[in-house]
């Protein structure tokens, strides 16, 4: 089994991606690669981003002598942005700073809810796009879902946009589902999925 970083700080995340890739891939999380720090996102598109942190954990693996290299395959990063229609595709890859530097999630909620006040159509998509780097190889998996942006927040699970995003074809919100169903449906589920059948 491919042992494998994956180059995030989000905790929400990690849980996310270590179920779904259970018994398939070990995920090791920065902590435990020895790793800290604020991974650069500076790119402007979600393909760049994955990139550029994916490349970052695999350069600091392999310039330091006391991070054993050997001991993985692999490095991965995801970035994922909420597409809303009527923003023409905002917050997009903006989706983690839409309220400001610094924002929290509650903050990107209210903010994409006075935007869309009104607003009849509220249709959105969430994108991710995961980089695998392997030997310095990359490699890009994507995956979506389609749904819409409700008029307020609706369960306690998940984590950003989750309260108010329902997937099409539920009639419940990302935070109300239990994670396996979100892993099963969602964009970084669907990506993950990929990047499964791949290694
Ligand atoms: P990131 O840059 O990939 O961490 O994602 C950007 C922002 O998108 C995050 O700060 C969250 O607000 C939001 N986001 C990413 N994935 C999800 C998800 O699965 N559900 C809800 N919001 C998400």
């Amino acid at each position: 089994m491919k042992r494998l970083i994956f180059a995030t700080n989000n905790l929400h995340k990690l849980e996310e991606v270590r179920a779904a890739l259970a018994g398939r891939a070990e995920v090791v999380s920065l902590a435990e690669a020895g790793l800290e720090g604020e991974i650069p996102e500076t790119a402007d598109t979600l393909e760049g981003n994955a990139r550029q942190k994916a490349g970052w954990v695999w350069d600091k693996i392999c310039e330091s002598e006391t991070r054993n290299r050997e001991a993985y395959d692999g490095v991965f990063a995801d970035d994922t942005g909420l597409e809303v229609e009527a923003l023409g595709g905002a917050p997009g890859v903006y989706s983690a700073r839409y309220a400001g530097e610094h924002c929290s999630f509650d903050d990107n909620i209210d903010k994409l809810l006075v935007s869309l006040d009104g607003v009849e159509n509220r249709r959105a998509r969430f994108r991710t796009v995961i980089c695998l780097m392997e030997d310095g190889e990359e490699r890009l998996f994507e995956g979506a879902v389609e749904g819409r942006i409700l008029t307020e927040r609706y369960g306690q699970g998940g984590f950003g946009y989750d309260p108010v995003f329902m997937p099409d074809r539920f009639a419940v919100s990302f935070a109300e589902m239990p994670l396996e169903v979100k892993n099963r449906i969602s964009h970084r589920g669907r990506a993950v999925e990929k990047l499964a059948e791949a290694i």
